[in-house]
C-alpha cells in the first residue's frame, strides 16, 4: 500500500514499469482502489457529485470500475456541466495523492453528453443503458438483442460486457474514439476521430484510419482531404492480422496514443511533469488542412489573413481573434449570393492553395473563364487554376505554399474593388436588367479612373509590385474608417508621443487596443508596410505587440495591445506614498525590459536597436507586467542607415555619449536602460531640476555617493519597502552602472544582464573603477544638458 512516488524521473519510470507488471491493487491506496474491476447486472448507477473521494473529485471522474492505471464512470468537465461515460488512464501525482491527470481514452456518448443525475444502467433484461437526467437514453450499445450480465473493465483499459455464459458481447475497443490504448489495435474499418475543438469532446473533422493497407490521417470536407498517407507510421508496428496487412497498435514506450483536436497524432507517455505527447506524423505543420482555421494562410512563422499590403486597399479579411491567429479569419463583408454583382477576386500569391483541390469544374478552360464561372456560381468561395484545370472549392480551409504554380482566388464582397487596379478583366453580367449594367458602367468608368490615375501617380512598375504583395501581411490591416469607429471617433486620448497622440479603443471583438496615429509622414510608400510587417512579425511577452495597422493616403495608424497601467513614469516619478511600486514588482520591471530589449537585440531575425529606451516607453500592463512599446519606429521614418547614424535621435537625459561622435551600435540602448534602472531605483529623473544645483544629474550624484560609500542615501525615500530592502537595491545599481559606462563596448549586452539577474554571472569585480574611470562629471553635465530637439519622441 505504498503510493509515494519520487519526484526523479527515473524512479517515475521504474514506477511506470512497475504498474504495468504487478496489478495495482498491491501498491494504490486504498481509497483509489474502492472500486471494483468488474459488476453484474442488474445495478445502476447515478451520477451524483461527491465529496468524500478528492482524488477522483479533483480529476473530474466518478468511478464505476477501476483497474490498474484505468478507471470507468463519469467523466465531467471542470465547470460539472458535459459529462461523459468513459474510461480513463490516470497518473496519480508525485506532490500529492490527491491530484492526478486523467485523461479520457474512449467515452460513450461524446456527441451527447449528459447532465448530473444521469444514470448508468444495467437492467434485469440485461440492457446496458445511459440515460440523462430527463430519462432520455443516450447510449446503449448493440448487442444484437443478447442478454448483459456482467461488465468488465481489463487491466488494459478494456470496457468488456459480458453475458451469464462468459462470452463476450461488446466490448470498447472495438468502437475507438480519438484515442487507443496499449495492447489496442486499430483494424480496417475502425476510425480514430478528433474532438472537434480543444474545448468540445464531440467529433469534429480530423480523423486517422487504415484504409487499403495504409494508415491515412484526413480532414472531412467534400472530399477529404487527407495529410498523411503511409505503410508506416513512427513508433507504431503495422502487423499482419489474418494475412492482411492494416492494422497496428501502440508502441511500447507509450501508454495511449491520441488524435489531437488540430490534426496531430501522438504518442503519449508518462512523464514527470504529467503526459507527454510525441508526433507520430512526420510532416510539416502547415500540412495540417485546418491549421490556421477558414481562410488562413500557413506561413512559417505562424498564420496569417489572406491580405493585401498595397495602397489605398482595405483588407478582406481579419483575424476571429487577434490573440490566436490559429483560429481563421474571417471577411470584412460576408460572401452574399445576392449582391454577387459586388463581388470580385483576392488572388493568392502565386504558389499558394489549399492542399487539396475540392471540386473539378473544367480541365479545358482559360483563367479568365475559370474567374467568371466561379463568380457566376455562388458555392464557389474560391477558385484555384492550375496547368488548364480550374477548381472550385465552397470553402476555404488553411492556404499553405504547394509547390506548384497554382493560381488561387478567394471571393471577396463589395468593400473597395474601385481601388483594385489589377482585377481590370472582371466582366459584369447582364442578366440582372437595367440596374445591374448601369451600376456596372458607373463602376467600370470608375475602374477605368481609377487605373489611370494609379498609373500615373506611380508607375507601371509599382503597380505590378503591389500585385506580388498581395495578401500575407502580418498585422491586421484597417481602414481609417474602422479605425475611427474602434477609437469612437478619436476621443479617448491615453497620451501624447513624438510620433502622434495614442487613443483608447475597442475592437469589435472586445479586446481594447491603443490606436496611435502617427503625424509628420508623407503618403504611405512601400517601407512603411514592410517595416509594419517586420515590427508585426515581433512577438515576445515583453514588447508590446502590435495588432494592426492603417495606411490609407495620408494617414498612418498602429494599433498596439491596451496595457492597462500605462507608463513606466507615472509610477516611478509619482510622490503619492500610497501609488508607490514594491521592491518585488520594480525589481521585476527591471528584468522584464532586460528579457524585451535582449529579445530586440540578440534573437530577432532582424536586430533591432530602439533608440529612445525611457521610462515612458515601457508600458505596463494590469498585473505590472512591463513590455517595451515602440521598437522599430525609428525604422518607419528612414531606412537608410547613414541616417540613423548621423540624424540625432532618442531623448536627452537618456542617450549614450557616443550619439555625439562614434557608430551607433545596440550598447546605446544598454546605456538608456542602466539610466532608467537607475531612475526606477531611485524614484527621480536623471535630470531633475527641482533638486539642489550639485544634485540635479543623477548620475553625477551617483558617482559621488558611489565615492563616499553613500549609495543608500539614493534609494527611494518614497517607499518603506525600497528602503527595507536596500541592500539589494544597492546590489541592482551596479548593475545600472555597469550598463552606463562611457565605454560602450564595456557595457554589457542585454543578454548578459538578463543572466545578471538570473544569477548565472557575476558582475565583474573590478566594475566601480571601469564605471569611475570612464565616466567624467564634466561629459556627464555636458552631455546631460545638451538640448536637441527629439525626433522620435518628447514626453507624453
Ligand atoms: C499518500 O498516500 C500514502 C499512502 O496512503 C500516504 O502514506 C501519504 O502520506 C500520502 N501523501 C500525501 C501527501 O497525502
Ligand atoms: C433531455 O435533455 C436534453 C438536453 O439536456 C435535451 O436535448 C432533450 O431534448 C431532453 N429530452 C426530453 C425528452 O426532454
Ligand atoms: C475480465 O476480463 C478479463 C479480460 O478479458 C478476464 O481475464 C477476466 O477474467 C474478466 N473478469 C471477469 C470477472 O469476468
Ligand atoms: C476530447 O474531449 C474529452 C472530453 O472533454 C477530453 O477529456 C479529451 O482530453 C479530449 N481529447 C483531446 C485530444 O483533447
Ligand atoms: C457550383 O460549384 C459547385 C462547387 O463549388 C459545384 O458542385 C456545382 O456543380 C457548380 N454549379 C454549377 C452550375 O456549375
Ligand atoms: C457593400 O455592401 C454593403 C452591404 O452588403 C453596403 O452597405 C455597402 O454600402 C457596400 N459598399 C460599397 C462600396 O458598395
Amino acid at each position: 500500500m505504498i503510493m509515494n512516488i519520487n519526484t526523479s524521473s527515473a524512479f517515475v519510470m521504474v514506477t511506470l514499469l512497475i504498474l504495468l507488471i504487478i496489478p495495482s491493487s498491491f501498491f494504490i491506496d486504498a481509497e483509489i482502489m474502492d472500486y471494483p474491476s468488474f459488476v453484474n447486472g442488474p445495478n445502476s448507477w447515478r451520477n451524483t457529485p461527491s465529496t468524500s473521494f478528492s482524488f477522483w473529485e479533483s480529476a473530474g471522474v466518478r468511478p464505476i470500475l477501476a483497474n490498474g492505471m484505468f478507471a470507468c464512470g463519469f467523466h465531467c468537465s471542470l465547470d460539472g456541466g458535459d459529462c461523459l461515460f468513459s474510461v480513463s488512464i490516470f497518473e496519480i501525482s508525485s506532490e500529492d495523492n490527491s491530484s492526478s491527470s486523467t485523461q479520457v481514452v474512449w467515452s460513450a456518448n461524446r456527441n451527447n453528453p449528459v447532465e448530473m443525475q444521469a444514470l448508468l444502467e444495467l437492467t434485469s433484461e440485461g440492457k446496458l443503458n445511459l440515460k440523462d437526467a430527463n430519462d432520455t437514453v443516450v447510449w446503449s450499445p448493440s448487442t444484437s438483442g443478447k442478454s448483459i450480465s456482467r461488465l468488465n473493465l481489463t487491466t488494459e483499459g478494456n470496457l468488456v460486457l459480458f453475458d451469464e455464459t462468459n462470452h463476450m458481447l461488446w466490448q470498447s475497443f472495438d468502437h475507438p474514439t480519438d484515442s487507443l490504448v496499449r495492447g489496442q489495435r486499430l483494424v480496417s474499418g475502425q476510425i480514430l476521430r478528433a474532438n472537434v475543438s480543444s474545448a468540445g469532446s464531440s467529433e469534429g473533422r480530423y480523423a486517422f484510419a487504415v484504409i487499403d493497407g495504409k494508415f491515412v490521417a484526413y480532414m472531412d470536407s467534400d472530399p477529404s482531404q487527407s495529410y498523411y498517407q503511409s505503410s508506416s507510421i513512427l513508433s507504431a508496428e503495422p502487423e499482419f492480422q489474418n494475412g492482411k496487412f492494416g492494422s497496428f497498435h501502440v508502441a511500447d514506450s507509450a501508454n495511449f496514443i491520441q488524435l489531437g483536436s488540430d490534426g496531430h497524432l501522438k504518442a503519449y507517455e508518462l512523464k514527470e511533469s504529467g503526459w507527454e505527447g510525441t508526433d507520430l506524423l512526420p510532416i510539416d505543420p502547415c500540412s495540417y488542412p485546418f491549421v490556421c482555421g477558414n481562410y488562413g494562410v500557413c506561413l512559417e512563422k505562424g498564420c496569417s489573413c489572406p491580405d493585401s499590403v498595397s495602397e489605398n486597399e482595405a483588407a478582406f479579411f481579419r483575424p476571429i481573434d487577434f490573440t490566436t491567429p490559429n483560429l481563421g479569419c474571417s471577411a470584412m463583408q460576408p460572401i452574399s449570393c445576392e449582391s454577387s454583382l459586388l463581388q470580385s477576386f483576392l488572388e493568392l500569391r502565386s504558389g499558394y492553395s489549399q492542399r487539396v483541390y475540392t471540386s473539378l469544374f473544367s480541365n479545358t478552360i482559360a483563367l479568365k473563364d475559370c474567374k467568371e464561372a466561379c463568380l457566376k456560381n455562388c458555392s464557389c468561395k474560391a477558385a484555384t487554376y492550375t496547368k488548364g484545370s480550374c477548381y472550385f472549392l465552397s470553402q476555404v480551409d488553411s492556404l499553405k505554399k504547394t509547390n506548384s504554380k497554382d493560381l488561387t482566388f478567394i471571393k471577396v464582397q463589395n468593400s473597395t474593388i474601385s481601388d483594385r487596379p489589377h482585377f481590370p478583366e472582371r466582366k459584369k453580367q447582364n442578366t440582372s436588367v437595367i440596374v445591374g449594367s448601369t451600376l456596372g458602367a458607373i463602376f467600370g468608368v470608375f475602374l477605368i479612373c481609377t487605373f489611370i490615375f494609379l498609373r500615373f501617380k506611380k508607375g507601371f512598375q509599382e503597380v505590378e509590385e503591389d500585385y506580388l504583395d498581395n495578401m500575407l501581411g502580418m498585422p491586421t490591416r484597417f481602414s481609417y474608417e474602422e479605425l475611427k469607429n474602434v477609437t469612437k471617433n478619436f476621443s479617448n486620448k491615453l497620451g501624447e508621443g513624438g510620433f502622434g497622440s495614442i487613443f483608447q479603443g475597442t475592437l469589435p471583438s472586445g479586446s481594447e487596443v491603443a490606436v496611435k496615429h502617427l503625424v509628420g509622414f508623407g503618403p504611405v510608400n512601400k517601407s512603411f508596410m514592410t517595416e509594419v510587417q517586420t515590427i508585426g512579425s515581433i512577438h515576445h511577452f515583453n514588447l508590446v505587440s502590435l495588432v494592426g495597422f492603417c495606411a490609407q493616403k495620408f494617414n498612418r495608424l498602429l494599433v498596439y495591445e491596451y496595457m492597462a497601467n500605462g507608463s513606466l513614469d507615472r509610477w516611478i516619478f509619482n510622490k503619492n506614498r500610497d501609488l508607490a511600486l514594491s521592491w518585488k514588482i520594480r525589481r521585476k520591471i527591471i528584468l522584464d525590459i532586460a528579457k524585451g530589449l535582449a529579445y530586440l537585440h540578440e534573437d530577432c531575425n532582424q536586430k533591432i536597436v530602439h533608440l529612445d529606451i525611457k521610462p515612458e516607453n515601457i508600458l505596463l500592463d494590469e498585473h505590472f507586467n512591463a513590455k517595451v512599446s515602440d521598437f522599430g519606429l525609428s525604422k518607419l521614418i528612414g531606412k537608410d542607415q547613414s541616417r540613423v547614424i548621423t540624424t540625432m535621435r532618442g531623448t536627452p537625459g537618456y542617450m549614450a555619449p557616443e550619439w555625439l561622435s562614434s557608430v551607433i551600435t545596440e550598447k546605446v540602448d544598454v546605456y538608456s536602460f542602466g539610466i532608467v534602472v537607475l531612475e526606477i531605483l531611485c524614484g527621480r529623473r536623471n535630470v531633475d531640476e527641482c533638486q539642489l544645483e550639485e544634485d540635479r544629474h543623477l548620475l553625477g550624484l551617483f558617482k559621488r555617493k558611489q565615492e563616499e560609500g553613500q549609495l543608500m542615501d539614493l534609494v527611494d525615500k518614497c517607499s518603506d519597502d525600497m528602503q527595507s530592502n536596500a541592500a539589494e537595491v544597492v546590489q541592482m545599481m551596479k548593475v545600472a552602472a555597469w550598463c552606463v559606462q562611457i565605454e560602450h563596448a564595456r557595457r554589457p549586452s542585454m543578454s548578459i544582464v538578463v543572466k545578471l539577474f538570473e544569477g548565472s554571472v557575476d558582475v565583474a569585480g573590478n566594475l566601480n573603477e571601469d564605471f569611475q574611470n570612464g565616466l567624467t562629471l564634466e561629459a556627464m553635465e555636458t552631455f546631460a544638458s545638451i538640448v536637441l530637439p527629439s525626433m522620435l519622441s518628447g514626453p507624453r
